[in-house]
């Protein structure tokens, strides 16, 4: 894989010994229905940057969002449990302070320890973060003391809010490690991939993924298509899909993803490139007593819905898939939560899992839960499983992203 490399300044970069500096993390993670944590994922990942800092005797105050709170403070969305794991992966305290601006928050890092560790409550809290408010990017940059401003919420870089813009005018602002490798594992795969190059695409929405469609039919051999993506495609093409999960009125978007693939690989041989299921796993619906059937693509009976692609699909993916050198794998096959309908899903995971040799990046929030909980070895056993979801779509599609875009430039 080509090297290619981020254009902004890094913690490499700057003196930031002794410092305190204000670390961006994006520690919006998966919560079960009691509210504990369901994967860590996200926390573990910032864990090189915040021993990075703190090895050079930074004082590190950590500020996040969780979920979508819109600006009401919720028991549910409190950092306070993320507090807690993160010191059990540091093993060393963090301190919790339960606001994210204001006196409180300065007077506690004020009183801290040189190099302690410090997170501050989610910053969603307050309606100005996802308004881009200067005078609340202000009032972080103050409350926390810093001299630096670290963006390492990789997650959260496409969105143009007080802790990924705004506050980059209140203080010099460079990038974490985590930023870092995410920006130069998917940019550099996406401009100089090792071929053949095998996407794997699925999840609910054709609408959402246009763009990084586009993106990738230049630089795909092959792209296979699962989920209920393929229940658009199939349905656009006038294939009954009974009552299966697709989008409508897609049509005109089908039509200009196939004429990119006409244009790439001659007229007649789109199938062979954009690979559609032969075959589905149905039921009436997903509950969890329903049996796994399965059916031909094009008999998908009036009552039922393609829950999963067919067996004979997964062996036609999975063989083509061992043929690959990189894969890019963004959204499941099927509905994988449910055990029954994860074949194709876990089959896939599978095929990467034991072909080293196959630079596989996975990205997107559905696809990067499952195959975290499918993998025994925490995502050990692929080369990058990526924390960003909607962020990573973007920047595989060549989109800027703001929390980017905003770092200071580097000479390199
Ligand atoms: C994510 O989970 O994709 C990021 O944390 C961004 O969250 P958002 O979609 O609520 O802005």
């Amino acid at each position: 894989m080509g090297g290619t490399i981020l254009h902004k300044q890094t913690v490499r970069d700057v003196p930031i010994e002794g410092k305190t500096v204000l670390l961006r993390a994006d520690y919006n993670v998966p919560l079960e229905d009691d509210g504990t944590i369901a994967d860590d994922f996200r926390i573990r990942s910032s864990l090189d940057t915040i021993r990075y800092l703190h090895e050079r005797g930074c004082k590190v105050v950590i500020i996040s969002h969780l979920g979508r709170p819109d600006g009401k403070r919720t028991e549910r969305d409190s950092l306070a449990p993320v507090a807690e794991r993160l010191s059990d992966l540091l093993g060393h305290k963090v301190l919790f302070v339960d606001e994210c601006i204001g006196d409180k928050v300065r007077m506690t890092i004020k009183r801290a320890p040189k190099n302690a560790i410090i997170l501050l409550e989610n910053l969603r809290f307050h309606n100005e973060e996802e308004a881009n408010n200067k005078e609340f990017a202000a009032a972080l940059a103050k409350s926390s003391g810093a001299k630096y401003f670290v963006q390492d919420g990789f997650g959260v870089v496409h969105r143009a809010h007080a802790s990924t813009a705004a506050i980059t005018l209140e203080l010099p602002s460079v990038a974490g490690l985590l930023l870092e490798k995410e920006y130069t594992t998917i940019v550099s795969t996406m401009k100089q991939p090792a071929h053949p190059v095998i996407a794997v695409l699925g999840g609910a929405k054709v609408s959402d993924k246009i763009d990084v469609i586009e993106a990738l039919e230049p630089i795909a051999d092959t792209i296979l298509i699962g989920g209920a993506m393929a229940n658009t495609f199939l349905a656009a093409a006038g294939v009954s899909m009974g009552v299966s999960k697709l989008e409508d009125n897609q049509k005109t978007e089908v039509r200009k993803i196939y004429d990119v693939a006409t244009k790439k690989v001659g007229k007649g041989n789109e199938t062979q490139f954009l690979r559609l299921p032969r075959d589905f796993a149905v039921a009436s619906s997903p509950d969890d007593d329903v049996e796994r059937t399965i059916v031909p693509f094009n008999k998908v009976p009036d009552d039922q819905m393609a829950l999963d692609i067919g067996d004979q699909t997964i062996e036609a993916f999975v063989r083509t898939i061992e043929t690959a050198k990189t894969v890019i794998w963004n959204g499941t096959l099927g509905l994988a939560e449910h055990p029954i309908f994860a074949h194709g899903s876990a089959r896939i995971a599978l095929a990467l899992a034991t072909h080293p040799t196959i630079t596989s990046i996975i990205g997107g929030g559905d696809t990067a839960d499952f195959v975290l909980h499918w993998d025994a070895n925490n995502g050990g056993s692929f080369s990058h499983v990526s924390t960003g979801g909607g962020a990573s779509l973007e920047l595989m599609a060549g989109k800027t992203l703001p929390g980017i875009a905003s770092l200071l430039d580097s000479s390199r």
